[in-house]
């Protein structure tokens, strides 16, 4: 089956089940342009929380799909491939967790979106890269503060906030892995280009940024600025909407180190193809199912997200 006609296919099935599909920016162009809706982690959990689609189709990794099962637990949620996990999150072991939060008993738990459910159980607030310092902010100055699972966001959030947060040694492959070297040589070659980063990436990537956001905030920072040339330093697709809304403007991705494509994939996030997720439509398989005694406890910080965040 050509490109076309897988295309035409999955339009085809979408509509005959009244199916949603949603996909992350760090998605292949081509599932973002088919998607229904593309987002960053917030938005992704916003949308499936108010959707009144029967079948949920969450083009993402495993947590996306796990926090839309967790907000609309009566619509069935897939995920193109079962694989599709995310380093991050396999940080963060939920038992080992757990041990962390009960030796800490006096403190406030913040948790990253990119987490399993079984951690979101023993959290506070849910926060995503989009809303973490305005959620931060609302907490008690003298609050004592657990954030979990990535240090490097983590850290970045105390440096905005002022705070000195307790930070769980987490970190995610892809964001950990840019080159200083090879950023600081495309400086060199590209002299007018602004450095765009995620808070994910470490602190000395940070420090050579001239804006940080979350994927969303990068995004819309490629619009507004005068800039014409922009070196990414997050996930590579994400350039796909960036080129897609600046035609005439120049995008370049930071490689990590040892790289030989020059691009910083998310190999999770790549699992997914357009082959997988027209199958997965027509086979209402691989299907995110979480337990209900977990759900209830998992629902409570992200939902406390949600309202924080209007
Ligand atoms: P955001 O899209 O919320 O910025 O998160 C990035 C990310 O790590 C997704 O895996
Ligand atoms: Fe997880 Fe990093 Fe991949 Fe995002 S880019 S899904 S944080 S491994």
């Amino acid at each position: 089956m050509n490109t076309t006609e897988l295309i035409a296919k999955i339009d085809r099935l979408r509509r005959k089940k009244n199916a949603v599909i949603m996909a992350h920016y760090y998605q292949t162009g081509d599932i973002q342009d088919i998607a229904d809706m593309v987002g960053d982690s917030l938005a992704l959990a916003q949308y499936a929380a108010k959707t009144d689609a029967d079948i949920i189709v969450l083009c993402g990794v495993h947590f996306m799909g796990e926090t839309a099962k967790i907000l609309s637990p009566t619509k069935k949620v897939l995920v193109p491939d079962m694989d599709a996990g995310c380093s991050l999150a396999d940080s963060c072991p939920a038992d080992e967790f757990e041990r962390f939060v009960k030796a800490h008993p006096d403190y406030t738990v913040v948790s990253y979106v990119n987490t399993t459910a079984a951690v979101k159980a023993h959290t506070d607030i849910v926060v995503t890269s989009t809303n973490a310092k305005k959620i931060i902010d609302t907490l008690p100055q003298d609050a004592k503060i657990i954030f979990a699972p990535d240090r490097n966001l983590g850290n970045y959030i105390n440096s905005v906030t002022g705070r000195n947060m307790l930070l769980w040694d987490g970190a995610c492959h892809v964001h950990e892995q840019f080159s200083v070297e090879s950023l600081v040589a495309l400086k060199k070659q590209y002299p007018n280009a602004k450095v765009l980063a995620h808070p994910e990436c470490k602190n000395v990537v940070l420090m050579l940024a001239d804006f940080i956001g979350s994927t969303q905030a990068l995004l819309n920072h490629t619009t507004q600025s005068d800039s014409r040339e922009f070196l990414v330093a997050t996930e590579s697709g994400i350039i796909h909407q960036m080129q897609r809304l600046n035609p005439d403007k120049v995008f370049i991705p930071v490689p990590p180190v040892d790289s030989t494509c020059g691009c910083n994939d998310c190999k999770y996030m790549r699992l997914n193809t357009l082959e997988k997720l027209y199958a997965c439509l027509l086979n209402e398989q691989p299907e995110i199912l979480v337990d209900e005694e977990l759900r209830k406890k998992a629902v409570k910080p992200i939902e406390r997200m949600l309202e924080l965040s209007k």
